[in-house]
């Protein structure tokens, strides 16, 4: 049986199989052998609630969680599905669920426009477009206050399939990055904004000691030699990003945010900043018994003034270990994923010049009563996404996807489809994007929920004329 979720010793996604109630007429499948061609109707529902955790020994920690587990219950759905979720919120204080990277109707989408008050009930309706298969994650998107809810531990997976995926016969793993730290007390650590660590927290984005795989320490993940799997990695951090590698291997890179690109590309490293998603192969070129280590390399996204002392150090995040099983047979890999058509730049109409700065968009905070880009459904627009200050900021856009086209006038050496994409300190990217069928406002910020809180966002609107 293919799995996506993580063989744990400690299963928290055991949990997430038995919470992903669905009702109706279809269930939304964590492991489905066979495709559905027709669409579906799927219902899931949704609970975000106070709960308690054990993070550390002898010690429980006060958490918020959607159906009593973090991360939430990992949702998977195909493409040309329609989905119902019906969320409740049963937490003191207001939220919303955005679907990070989904293409949904603006009263769909969770922005801070359609907040859930305590105590009630909201239903987000949606149909997944085709061609969108892919990695996503679902966290709520409340004005000023994500950060702090998902610290807490609101953030979920979902991973989207399409009927003729090339790689569906290879083990998936869904790995789910985030970090946090906790008080002496043993609760989540969120300091007044005006101490000198809710100060630092505001300038680097929130970063904590434990690093988190699937909410657990340091999990081991385990292969078999020969074996080939696919390991879909989503950043959910407030701040940190994860130069990933496995140490003694290199990587396949198969996807990012929107899913899979034409062609498989080898590396040695990957970078995922905040918000972000990569999709890539592990081949089990080790031994029978042996292990390695997945690994967060150094990465300086700080400013020099508030970097933490311990950067420049190599972080484990999970162990791989291989079974003792014979090798087998490396499966063949088909050598085009599909097709992912580039956007013409010759048919955009205007390019949006977005300057960041630190805490700022074009020297503004974010006013949820002003529209700071104006345009129409169907339009082609390039972004121009310009950052003036020593410190990376990784920048997303809600409700559309995109394609990069340069980094530093660096032209991107393939398509694909993104939803976030960082830019480095004093660099400038530059992304393609279409508005599809759906009118609204739509957010535009950086993804470092802590630059978000405070205002680091503008908003798009779309409008239908
Ligand atoms: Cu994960 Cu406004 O986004
Ligand atoms: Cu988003
Ligand atoms: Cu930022």
């Amino acid at each position: 049986m293919r799995r996506i979720v993580t063989p744990l010793s400690v299963a928290p996604w055991m949990a997430v199989l038995a919470c992903t109630a669905v009702a109706g007429a279809a269930r939304a499948q964590l492991s489905p052998d066979v495709a559905p061609v027709e669409p579906r109707k799927v219902e899931v529902s949704l609970t975000a609630a106070r709960s308690s955790l054990a993070l550390r020994a002898g010690t429980s920690t006060p958490v918020f969680s959607y159906n009593g587990t973090v991360p939430g219950p990992a949702l998977e759905f195909f493409e040309g599905d329609e989905v119902v979720i019906t969320f409740r919120n049963d937490l003191p204080v207001e939220t919303t669920v955005h679907w990070h990277g989904f293409h949904v109707p603006f009263d769909a989408d969770g922005s801070p426009f359609h907040p859930v008050a305590p105590g009630e009930t909201y239903e987000y309706r949606f149909t997944v477009p085709r061609g969108t298969a892919g990695t996503y994650w679902y966290h709520p998107h409340p004005n000023h206050r994500t950060g702090p809810q998902v610290a807490r531990g609101l953030y979920g997976a979902i991973v989207v399939r399409a009927a003729d995926d090339p790689l569906a016969a290879l083990p998936e793993q869904v790995l789910i990055l985030s970090d946090n730290r906790l008080t002496e007390a043993g609760e989540i650590d969120l300091p007044d904004p005006h101490s000198m660590h809710g100060r630092r927290d505001r300038e680097n984005g929130r970063e904590g000691e434990l690093l988190l795989v699937n909410g657990q320490v340091m999990p081991t993940l385990t292969i078999r030699s020969g074996e080939v799997q696919r390991w879909r990695v989503i950043n959910a951090s407030a701040g940190r990003s994860y130069r990933l590698a496995l140490a003694g291997q290199t990587l396949l890179h198969v996807g990012s945010d929107g899913g899979l690109f034409e062609r498989p590309v080898e590396v040695a490293e990957l970078l995922v900043s905040p918000s972000e998603r990569v999709e890539f192969l592990v081949r089990g070129t080790g031994a029978p018994g042996s292990s390695t280590v997945l690994q967060a390399l150094p990465y300086d996204r700080y400013v020099p003034q508030t970097r933490p002392d311990n950067w420049n150090q190599t972080r484990g995040l999970a162990t791989l270990t291989y079974s003792a099983d014979t090798p087998m047979t490396p499966p063949m890999l088909p050598p085009t994923l599909r097709k992912v058509e580039r956007i013409d730049t010759a048919l955009a109409t205007a390019t949006r010049v977005v300057v960041l700065s630190q805490g700022l968009i074009n020297g503004k905070q974010m006013d949820m009563s002003r529209v700071d880009v104006s345009s129409t459904v169907g339009a082609t627009e390039i972004w121009q996404v310009e950052n003036l200050v020593g410190m990376d900021h990784p920048f997303h856009l809600h409700g559309f996807r995109f394609q990069v086209i340069d980094r530093n006038g660096v032209p991107e050496p393939f398509a694909s489809w993104k939803d976030a994409v960082n830019v480095p300190k004093h660099e400038t990217a530059r992304f393609i994007v279409t508005y599809d069928d759906f009118p609204g406002k739509w957010m535009f910020h950086c993804h470092i929920l802590d630059h978000e809180d405070h205002g680091m966002m503008g908003i798009l609107e779309v409008r239908s004329d």
